[in-house]
Parts: C-alpha cells; structure tokens; sequence
C-alpha cells in the first residue's frame, strides 16, 4: 500500500511511497483511510523539528486527524464492516504513571505516551491502517467527512473541561469567553463554548473572509487586531495561537479570577510585554490561572462526538477549505491564506 512518511527530526524527507501493509500487532480492527486533517504538529514534524519514529525503525507514518471505513472488525470489536470511525492518538505509557492507569493518559506525568502519527507508532497516513477496538471511536454516519474533524474537537473539549474545572475553585459566573485565533481549534472552541450557552468573542489577524463569516455565523463576536484593545476583561480566554505576544496580552486582559487556557504550541517570537514580576503580580492579585491543555482521553472523545453531532452541518463543512490528494501531501501542509482546515482525502466517503 502506499503511505505518507517522514523520517523525524531530519527536514526533507516526507515521501508518499510504497509502506508494507499495517502490522497485525497494531489491532484486530483493518481500516480503509478516508481522509486525514493535516495540523501545525504536521508541518513540524515535516520540518524536522518534531515527531518520533517507531523504536528500530528509521520512518514514521504521519498523521493524527484521522477518518476511515471499517474493512474487517476483527473478531469482537463490536463495529461492522462499512462503519466510520475514527483512531484516538494517545496511548497510555507502559510503566503506567498514576494518570495513565486510570485511562486520563492525555495527563501522562512521565512522557512515556505514545502518539499516532506524532510519538513513536504510525499515523492514519496510509492507505490501510489498524486500530485495537477501544481506540476506534464510531463516528455519527451522518458527519461523512465531516468525522474528521473529531481529533481537533477532542482538543478543544479537554481544553474547556479543564477551564470549567478550575472555575469549580470558587463561585464562578462566567458570562464572556474570548477564543484568539479562527483557525480550526479556535473556530472549533467558539462552537463548543457556544453550546455552552455563553457570550463568545474570537479575534485573529484577517479583517475579512470566511473566518468572520464562520464567527458571525455562530453567533459570536469576531474581533481583528490586538487582545489588549477588545475593550472587555474576559472571564476566560482559550489561547489557540501559540503567538508569544497574543499569550502575554491575554495574561494581562484576563478579568478576576478569570482563567487563560494554553492551546497552542508556537516557538520563540519577540514580546513586548511588561515585566514578569508585574504581571505576575496581577494574576496573584486578581486570582488568575493560566493553565495549559493538550491532547484528549476517551471522556474527551465521547463529548466531543456529541458536539459535532449537535453541530450545523453546513457551518462545519465551511471549516475544510481544501482537499488534496496523498500524492500532494506537501501542498496540503503549505499554508495558504484562506486555509482553515486542510484534509488529504485517500477515499470517497
Ligand atoms: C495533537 C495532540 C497531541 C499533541 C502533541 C497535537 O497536534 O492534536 O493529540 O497530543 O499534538 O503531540
């Protein structure tokens, strides 16, 4: 079969190239790719800055947003041959830490994890793939190819449980939650607060298109330019940029007692920011929390299903801006500027 590879920390190497058929060990479950969403952690580990390839193995399988039709369920997995489903991307580590043991390895404490497509197993990235039956999550057959947005939600839906369970610390009323960046996660975490029944506000830096578009749809207030001129303290913010600035603005316009959550993982950049003791000296005096959220476990990923399932079908569908084929994979992790979500299509739905 064929399937798109890398080999990690080294830039360059991504191929689409002939792979041996998936490993019997990786599960009972044979899956026929659909489609895959390619994410910032992609174009990183294509660029040689990320990513671990199978121990005694030179390459990786990419790929962790993943959607496919079930071949053969193997003997008791309880899917049917046809079903869509969709592979979790963590696995617990082997030791396993306390968080692990009790299936919450999306808080590994020992790094041990393992992660499809990212951390030493293969990705979803090929033309077959196996799963183990309590990794493939059903998706609503009426999502079709929208299914593929489900790993990207699960994030979003970790990220927000970890919001409203740090605001469980005290009484808590929030009313305003500003998302910064409409990419997928943002767009996604504004859907999701949304259902929440709560005053979204998403900024990011266009001024026109579909972003705006897809905010106003929701019902949100869509805001371009900088956190600290959105004339309002939000009672949290979900930080989906990873953009140094954006961070250190939002850690000072965060309201009392209001909370900014992490999201994004970005690098270095310039900040123009005040002095550290200072704004720690606010958070400490207005009771902030500034907590940071990654990855997703099974509780995630039921929520997160039933969000998509709640959602406007034909907004969803406006966040897959392109479909590429595997075979222009490159093309599909260059950036352009009206991306939000750009999946590599391997079959029809
Ligand atoms: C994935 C997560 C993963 C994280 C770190 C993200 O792109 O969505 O599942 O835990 O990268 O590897």
């Amino acid at each position: 079969m064929k399937a798109i590879t890398v080999e990690p920390k080294k830039p360059g190497t991504a191929r689409f190239e002939d792979f041996p058929e998936p490993d019997a060990l990786e599960g009972p479950v044979l899956v026929e790719a659909v489609a895959v969403g390619v994410c910032g952690t992609d174009v990183e580990i294509v660029e040689g800055k990320y990513g671990w390839a199978p121990p005694g193995q030179k390459r990786l399988v990419l790929g962790h947003e993943s959607l496919g039709r079930v071949i053969d369920p193997g003997p008791s997995s309880g899917l049917k041959q046809g079903d869509l489903v969709v592979g979790i991307v963590r696995r617990p580590d082997p030791v396993p830490c306390p968080n692990c043991a009790v299936g919450e390895w999306d808080m590994c404490r020992n790094g041990l994890y393992t992660e499809r497509g990212i951390k030493e197993i293969h990705g979803f990235m090929s033309e077959r793939w196996r799963i183990e039956p309590e990794y493939a999550v059903k998706v609503d057959p009426s999502l079709g190819i929208l299914g593929v947005l489900l790993e990207p939600t699960t994030v979003v839906t970790k990220a927000l449980e970890q919001v409203a369970a740090i605001g469980r610390r005290s009484f808590w009323e929030p009313r305003t939650v500003l998302v910064t960046g409409a990419g997928p996660i943002g767009l996604l975490a504004a859907l999701s607060v949304k259902l929440y029944g709560l005053e979204v506000h998403v900024l990011d830096r266009v001024e026109t298109g579909t972003k705006p578009d897809l905010v106003r749809a929701l019902g949100a207030t869509y805001h371009s330019g900088s956190v600290a001129d959105i004339g309002f303290e939000p009672d949290a913010i979900i930080e989906c940029t990873g953009v140094g600035q954006v961070i250190s603005d939002s850690i000072q316009k965060i309201g009392a007692n209001g909370i900014v959550c992490l999201t994004g993982v970005g690098h270095g950049g310039v900040v123009t920011s005040a002095a550290l003791a200072d704004v720690a000296a606010a958070a400490v005096l207005r009771n902030n929390v500034i907590v940071g959220s990654v990855n997703a476990n099974k509780r995630h990923w039921y929520r997160a299903g039933q969000t998509l399932a709640r959602a406007d079908r034909s907004w969803l569908a406006k966040l897959i801006t392109r479909r590429e084929k595997p075979e222009n994979f490159l093309g599909a992790l260059e950036r352009k500027p009206d991306d939000i979500k750009v999946v590599i299509q391997f079959s029809g739905v």
